[in-house]
């Protein structure tokens, strides 16, 4: 049976006069892939940084595992655009935080580079890897100690197409594995109908629409096309056209 893991109750947020999140409400269940797109300025990020705890809610409540998240969201870790990795510290280092002598730490943080393909690069700095390479750098990084929540803000957005894809697939593979619970941002239409299970619009900071995704994996381009149309249609004219 799936559980609700988070639980969004009526919340709006504004900034100043700017009402940026209208009434949201959404249950997102244990294990679940959702992704959040829209159009640029709908309040998707806004969401996720609540999410995360960056934020504070205007009005409503947002809960965890039963927990309302009031500061911080410590059960949940965010990759975003920019792989936000210390450039001073070796990519192991930036994955253990320096605490190379802790053991455990050490070995997930040898295991993760390994999941990620990066167990020639535990010694490198970012400066000397490619911008995919640092990307799966920040997402052994956002995985490590097992989140219960994985929050992902556009972050193949800089990425060239076919390593985008290469990252849809780690990812992808990442959490058929560890079965934690995604939210991934996106502008881009079919990389979150290719990865998700449970699709939202947000347009016009509300939640216009929402559909579930259960084409099997790996999911051609064919067989997510129509699910793909309708969305764009949503995002485009807040309905699906006749
Ligand atoms: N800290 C802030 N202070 C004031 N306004 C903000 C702040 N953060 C976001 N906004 C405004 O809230 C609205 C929603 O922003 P948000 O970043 O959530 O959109 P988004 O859907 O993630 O857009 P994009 O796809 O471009 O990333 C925008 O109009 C933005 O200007
Ligand atoms: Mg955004």
């Amino acid at each position: 049976m799936a559980n609700t893991l988070l639980t969004i109750q009526n919340v709006n947020k504004y900034y100043g006069d700017a009402h940026v999140l209208r009434d949201i409400d959404l249950d997102i269940q244990s294990g679940e892939f959702v992704a959040l797109v829209g159009q640029s300025g709908g309040g998707k990020s806004t969401l996720l940084r609540l999410i995360a705890g960056l934020e504070e809610t205007s009005t409503g409540e947002i809960a965890q595992d039963g927990h309302t998240i009031d500061g911080l969201n410590v059960n949940s870790r965010v990759m975003f655009q920019d792989d936000r990795l210390l450039p001073w510290m070796s990519v192991q280092d930036n994955l253990t935080f320096g605490h190379t002598s802790d053991k455990a730490r050490l070995a997930e943080a040898q295991k993760l580079l390994h999941e990620v393909e990066l167990d020639d690069f535990a010694n490198a700095y970012p400066d000397s890897l490619s911008g995919g390479q640092r990307q799966r750098v920040a997402l052994a990084r956002a995985l490590m100690a097992n989140p219960q929540l994985l929050l992902l803000d556009e972050p193949l957005g800089a990425l060239d197409a076919l390593t985008r894809r290469k990252m849809q697939e780690l990812i992808l593979k990442l959490w058929q594995e560890r079965q934690m619970t995604t939210i991934l941002v996106t502008h881009d239409v079919n990389e979150a109908v290719r990865m998700a299970t449970k699709i939202y619009v947000v347009r016009d900071h509300e939640i216009a629409w929402s559909g579930t995704n259960n084409v099997a994996y790996p999911r051609a381009d064919e067989a997510i096309a129509p699910m793909a149309g309708e969305i764009m249609d949503v995002i485009l004219d807040g309905h699906v056209d006749q």
